[in-house]
């Protein structure tokens, strides 16, 4: 019932929202350095009436709505990641990127929009027992936004009960919602190994310890962490994305040296624990056979993002009354991409949920160069926020 009300609402201003969408993806900014960004979002919060605080996170935002009454000590958290990416649009639309080489290629440009929707329905209806505190977090493209918010106290200034956050997705119809009661993106990890042989001349390769040769049969082993380790009831990738060796315009150099760096992705600790070991047993090993040496470096960038199965039925249960059951999946398949969201949920049950915005099928995809952020469903996305804090701090209990 309120949820109903509050899509209705924020239809009325729904030119508006796509207005400020337009704006924001015509001015990306990179991670930490969303200063129009977060400017916009303090402004529009204070124009609401909505107490701001700035600084959380370097240029994260936090507002604070208290809703009717407050005796419930209830408290939600309500995220938005507001960051673009180095990367360069092929779009012509008048909103196009005004700056080369930045682009609003994962529609964070939409969520921040959103997140503002949900606020001025929030601000003035106030239909809740608790304080919903509206998160806008800087660089949730892999620099560590969610972390930075953390270590400046944001769950300590505001000991959020529960946290939700949405991402579009082109892979789900316009109008639909998708959630799990589990695992939602994978951990990413980043593991970079340095081999150690001898270099010398290309000729005479009985003088060396060739590093190169080493890489290929790591390369080759690595693979096999996957197929031969990992149950295969599990998911888990390896991926080597770089080869690093030697220099192209000396073919008769043996290097002393060769790199490898890649990415591993997991939903388990279990597996991860396990990948992180083989691959060192692995290198140490086989480095070894040949007489070189091999370090690995393996850092955990991000944890894999896990809903808590009661707060994801709650988003499938108010997507459901909102849009019909037929518009709601609840057994998405998991995506091997990581959130750092994943973060927050470490600290704070929640869930994070997937609004379907069409467009894969044209190719209009995540990190596309034509990607853009579907304005139609702005509105669904802000009222799924509403009624994630009206449901879950009810006036009437
Ligand atoms: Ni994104």
């Amino acid at each position: 019932m309120y949820a109903r009300t509050a899509l209705e609402s924020i239809r009325l201003f729904h030119d508006e929202l796509t207005a400020l969408r337009r704006d924001l993806h015509a001015h990306p900014e990179l991670g930490f350095e969303e200063v129009r960004t977060s400017g916009i979002v303090a402004g529009a919060l204070e124009a609401l009436g909505i107490e701001v605080h700035r600084g959380i996170g370097k240029t994260g935002v936090v507002g604070v709505i208290r809703g009717k009454h407050c005796d419930s000590g209830r408290m939600i958290g309500l995220r938005a990641d507001m960051d673009a990416l180095p990367m360069g649009e092929d779009n012509t639309f008048s909103h196009k990127s005004s700056k080369s080489g930045l682009m609003h290629a994962c529609g964070h440009d939409g969520h921040t929009t959103v997140l503002i929707g949900a606020a001025r329905y929030l601000s003035q209806s106030r239909n809740f027992n608790g304080t919903a505190v509206l998160i806008f977090q800087p660089a949730e493209e892999g620099t560590g936004g969610a972390q930075a918010m953390l270590d400046d106290g944001l769950f300590e200034m505001f000991p959020c009960d529960a946290i939700y956050a949405l991402h579009n997705w082109p892979g789900l119809k316009p109008g639909m919602i998708g959630v799990n009661p589990g695992p939602m993106m994978a951990a990413a990890d980043r593991f970079e190994i340095v081999i150690e042989g001898r270099g010398g001349h290309g000729a005479h390769p009985y003088q060396t310890i060739d590093p190169v040769t080493v890489a290929g049969h790591l390369i080759t082993a690595l693979q096999s962490i996957v197929s031969r380790n990992v149950n295969p009831l599990d998911s888990a990738v390896v991926s080597i994305g770089a080869l690093q060796a030697g220099n192209p315009d000396a073919m008769s150099v043996i290097p002393s040296t060769a790199r490898l760096v890649g990415t591993v992705r997991t939903f388990r600790k279990t597996v991860q624990e396990l990948i992180e070991s083989r691959m060192n047993q692995m290198a140490a090993s086989i480095a070894g056979a040949f007489g070189a040496k091999a370090t690995v470096k393996y850092e955990r960038l991000f944890p894999a993002t896990i809903n808590t199965p009661q707060h994801a039925n709650l988003v499938a249960d108010i997507a459901t009354d909102l849009i019909g059951k037929e518009n709601v999946v609840r057994d998405l398949t998991p995506s091997m991409g990581s959130e750092d969201f994943s973060v927050m949920l470490q600290h704070k049950p929640g869930a994070y949920f997937r609004l379907g915005q069409g467009g894969a099928e044209e190719g209009c995809v995540l990190h596309n160069p034509r990607f853009d952020f579907n304005d139609a469903v702005i509105p669904l996305g802000s009222a799924m926020f509403c009624a994630l804090a009206e449901r879950g701090m009810p006036l009437n209990e």
